[in-house]
């Protein structure tokens, strides 16, 4: 007997049936599209802004980079997806409790590799280790999480005209396009597994490599210095930087946040 994946419904698990390929469709238009990226180009500007502002307030202090970057991260896509941020990078405790906690359970659980099942197909469904009753937890009580936003933009919908709703969201675009709320929730908690856990993972890798090779980050130094002559990078002069740009590659290189394919 197969085993049920974790999110069956979502883009990489689901069969390929009309409706995955609705959703693949809707994402490939409004979320991955040149221009939906382009349009996102303003909020991951401020985002990083916001991030910058925070580092020099907290200048002289320990910082936790993951935890910061993972909170800049979370706010730039739940803001794509709900239209707002969910996350205030000031609080720390929000590591430890809430929905950021149980993102990283689920990458935990779902990136588990030692389940006995994946080797022995016939031991799957007794989840010897628990690693399916864990997974499912924390997937519910983002689903949780979830719904309430859900509910709040489903009422925001109802009681208004299609253009006063001001911005509109992936969320919205998934309403609109008739998906249940379970879907829904499949979905989104599939875009913050995957896409959270993994930029941070590249991000917080490249910094410690830049760290540990000191000529490495004062050849970085020099580029930025020499080519850069405005306040801010922006994401327009990124070509003009092709050094910085090798080290990220060659920090994906020795630490791939995904070492495997999909199935
Ligand atoms: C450093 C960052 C990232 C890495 C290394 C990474 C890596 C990967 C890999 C290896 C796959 C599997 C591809 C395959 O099997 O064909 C994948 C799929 C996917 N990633 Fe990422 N990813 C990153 C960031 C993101 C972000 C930021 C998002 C969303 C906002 C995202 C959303 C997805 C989705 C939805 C899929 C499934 C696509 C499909 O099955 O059609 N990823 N990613």
């Amino acid at each position: 007997m197969q085993h049920k994946p974790f999110l069956p419904h979502s883009i990489v698990f689901s069969e390929c049936n009309d409706s995955w390929k609705t959703l693949r469709n809707l994402c490939k238009t409004e979320m991955f599209s040149s221009n939906a990226i382009e349009t996102q180009l303003r909020l991951r500007a401020e985002k990083v802004e916001r991030l910058l502002e925070f580092l020099l307030e907290k200048q002289g202090q320990v910082i936790n980079t993951e935890d910061i970057v993972f909170t800049t991260l979370f706010n730039t896509l739940s803001c794509v997806v709900f239209g707002k941020d969910l996350l205030n990078l000031e609080d720390e405790h929000e590591t430890r409790v809430g929905v950021k906690r149980s993102i990283l359970m689920i990458v935990e659980y779902v990136g588990r590799v030692k389940d006995v099942g994946a080797f022995f197909p016939i031991f799957q469904r007794f989840d010897l280790q628990g690693i399916r009753k864990g997974g499912m937890k924390h997937i519910h009580e983002v689903f949780d999480y979830w719904n309430d936003l859900i509910k709040e933009k489903r009422g925001l919908i109802n009681s208004s005209t299609p253009s006063s709703v001001q911005s509109k969201s992936f969320l919205v675009v998934l309403l609109e396009n008739g998906f249940s709320d379970d879907r829904i929730n499949e979905y989104v908690t599939e875009l913050f597994v995957a896409g959270t856990n993994t930029t941070t993972t590249a991000l917080v890798w490249a910094m410690a490599e830049i760290v540990k090779n000191q000529d490495v980050m004062a050849k970085i130094q020099e580029e930025v210095k020499r080519e850069i002559t405005s306040d801010k990078i922006q994401v327009s002069q990124l070509p003009k930087l092709p050094y910085l740009q090798a080290c990220v590659k060659e920090a994906l290189r020795l630490h791939p946040p995904v070492p495997f394919l999909l199935p």
